[in-house]
C-alpha cells in the first residue's frame, strides 16, 4: 500500500474530508493530516479535541478485499498500530483498552474511529480509520480532564508531530500488510498481547445499556465477554470500557 497524502491546515474533520475523497473514487492509502480540526469526533458521537501542534490528527482511506461485516477488524489493526507506534516513539507501555482505545497509565492517549462507507454503492466500499494522537497537549477540558492524557504529559518533554505521523503510518503499513497477507489471527493474537482489559472489573456503556462484571476475554468476533456477578456471560460488540479501581 502506498500513502497518498492530502495536508490541511485546519478543516472539521479528517474522517468527513477523507470519506469524500473516498466516494469520489480515492484509492486505498489515502490519508488525510490536519494541523487542527473545527469539528473533530470521537465514537459514541463524542467532540474530539484537535489544537494546532499538539496532537496528530489523520484519517486513512483501506479498502479491505473482506465483506463489510467483517471491516471492524481494521479497527483492531488500527489499535496495534498505534499502540506499538507509540511505545517506539515515547517508551512509554501503551496499551488498548477494549474495543480500541489508547492507555498508558490509566489514561486515554489515542482514540481510533472506525467509519464504513458504502461509497453509494458507485465505488467499491471503503473503511475510513480516523487516529487522534495526543501528542503535545499539557491539559485537558474539564469533562475529559481525569481521563486523558498526552505524551508529553507522560514523558514530561515535547514530542514531535511529523515523527509521530511517520512512525504511526509505518506501523499502519506493516500491520495492515500483516491483515492482508496472513488474515486476522495475527492481528488478534498481538491485541491480545496489547489489552488491559481482561482480567479487570469493568463498566461497559453499550448502545443497550450499562453492563458491570469481570472482563474475561475477548473473541475472535470482536466481542468482549464480560461475566456479571450473577455468573453470565455476556459478550458486547460495542461500547466504552471503563476500568474499576
Ligand atoms: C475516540 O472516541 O476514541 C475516537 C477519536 C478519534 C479522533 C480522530 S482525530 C482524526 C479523526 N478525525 C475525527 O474527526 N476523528 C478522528
Amino acid at each position: 500500500m502506498f500513502y497518498s497524502i492530502h495536508r490541511y491546515k485546519r478543516i472539521t474533520s479528517t474522517n468527513n474530508v477523507a470519506k469524500s475523497l473516498a466516494e469520489e473514487g480515492a484509492p486505498e492509502g489515502t490519508v488525510v493530516i490536519a494541523e487542527s480540526q473545527s469539528e473533530g469526533r470521537g465514537r459514541l458521537g463524542r467532540i474530539w479535541v484537535s489544537p494546532p501542534r499538539d496532537g496528530l490528527y489523520l484519517s486513512i482511506v483501506l479498502k479491505p478485499a473482506i465483506p463489510i461485516a467483517e471491516m471492524w477488524q481494521i479497527g483492531y489493526v488500527a489499535a496495534v498500530a498505534v499502540a506499538e507506534a507509540i511505545n517506539e516513539i515515547s517508551e512509554l507501555d501503551a496499551r488498548v483498552k477494549w474495543p480500541n482505545d489508547i492507555i498508558v497509565n490509566g489514561r486515554k492517549v489515542a482514540g481510533i474511529l472506525v467509519e464504513v462507507d458504502n461509497c453509494g454503492g458507485t465505488h467499491e466500499p471503503a473503511v475510513i480509520i480516523g487516529i487522534g494522537i495526543n501528542i503535545n497537549m499539557k491539559e485537558f477540558p474539564e469533562d475529559v480532564a481525569d481521563k486523558a492524557t498526552s505524551l508529553a504529559i507522560e514523558c514530561s518533554k515535547e514530542f514531535d508531530v511529523d515523527n509521530m505521523e511517520s512512525c504511526l503510518l509505518s506501523s499502519m503499513h506493516k500491520w495492515y500488510s500483516i491483515y492482508q497477507d496472513e488474515g486476522f489471527d495475527p492481528i488478534f493474537n498481538r491485541l491480545l498481547e496489547l489489552d488491559c482489559v481482561i482480567g479487570q472489573q469493568v463498566t461497559i456503556q453499550t448502545p443497550n445499556g450499562v453492563v458491570t462484571g469481570k472482563a474475561i476475554s475477548i473473541n475472535k468476533d470482536g466481542n468482549l465477554i464480560v461475566q456479571s456477578e450473577d455468573g453470565q456471560e455476556i459478550a458486547i460488540f460495542a461500547g466504552d470500557t471503563i476500568l474499576q479501581d
